[in-house]
């Protein structure tokens, strides 16, 4: 039985003082969880105070990307062992916004995802097709394409080690969810092509669903047997409603 992950991806938000009572708030409710991972993605500047209040309990902490590279003259980026230095646990790899505003390619998510195994942070890969791609019938064209390349790069053993996101682009942030029996067909494709290289991978990793998840639709996407937790965002800024969709889970 693979254990449910459910992730919160804070994006670029935040104070210190709402960051602080965001983890008092689910702190305080964690305890009531027990058949599932919870782990928060928080801003870079946020990761400090995440591993001071965070240590010790059962909330894990993540990035929300990671350099490429290893170390040196490359302004802005911050390196997979940096994360590690202060506790990370997860950093997410690909996310759709860093493909489409940032320009991270394939190739380059692929980079990372190895950057981050390379210090023992465990990437969360995301992948999903945009609204156009599978009005084109090309979800699973998209998903395998993505996929691939991490594979070819970091070897489908590396796999194992890390946590697979889909993200369908036009659910994320807009309250259009995909529906279970979508999400399901997907989350099957994945877990087929990877059974297809290495079954006994396919059937250990995690297989995240993520796009306007939140407290009322979590339940039964998260009963789908091949979704395996949830990358949250929006819902995931709400103390209330992160607990409740982590209850759903476990
Ligand atoms: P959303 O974002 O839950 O706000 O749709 C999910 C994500 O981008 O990871």
């Amino acid at each position: 039985m693979r254990r449910p992950l459910i992730a919160g991806n804070w994006k670029m938000n935040g104070t210190r003082a709402s960051v602080r009572t965001l983890l008092d708030g689910l702190l305080s409710g964690i305890s009531s969880i027990k058949n599932a991972d919870v782990a928060v993605c928080v801003p870079y500047v946020f990761i400090p105070e995440a591993a001071q209040l965070l240590a010790g309990t059962a909330i894990a902490w993540g990035a929300q990307d990671v350099a490429k590279e290893e170390s040196g003259a490359y302004t802005g980026e911050v390196s997979a062992g940096m994360l590690k230095e202060f506790g990370c646990r997860y950093a997410l790899i690909g996310h759709s916004e860093r493909r489409s505003y940032y320009g991270d390619s394939d190739a380059v998510v692929a980079q990372k995802f190895v950057a981050a195994q390379k210090h023992g942070v465990t990437p969360v890969l995301c992948v999903g097709e945009l609204l156009a791609e599978r009005e084109q019938g090309q979800t699973e064209a998209v998903v395998e394409r993505q996929l691939a390349a991490a594979v070819k790069i970091a070897g489908i053993a590396a796999i194992a080690q890390s946590v697979i996101a889909y993200e369908p682009v036009w659910a994320i942030g807009t309250g259009k969810t995909a529906t279970p029996a979508q999400a399901q067909q997907v989350h099957a494709f994945i877990r087929n092509w990877l059974a297809a290289h290495d079954p006994a991978t396919a059937q250990s990793v995690r297989v995240l669903y993520g796009g306007s998840m939140n407290a009322a639709n979590a339940a039964e996407l998260l009963s789908q047997p091949d979704v395996d937790g949830g990358l949250i965002g929006g819902a995931s800024l709400k103390v209330d409603d992160f607990l409740n969709i982590c209850r759903a889970a476990g």
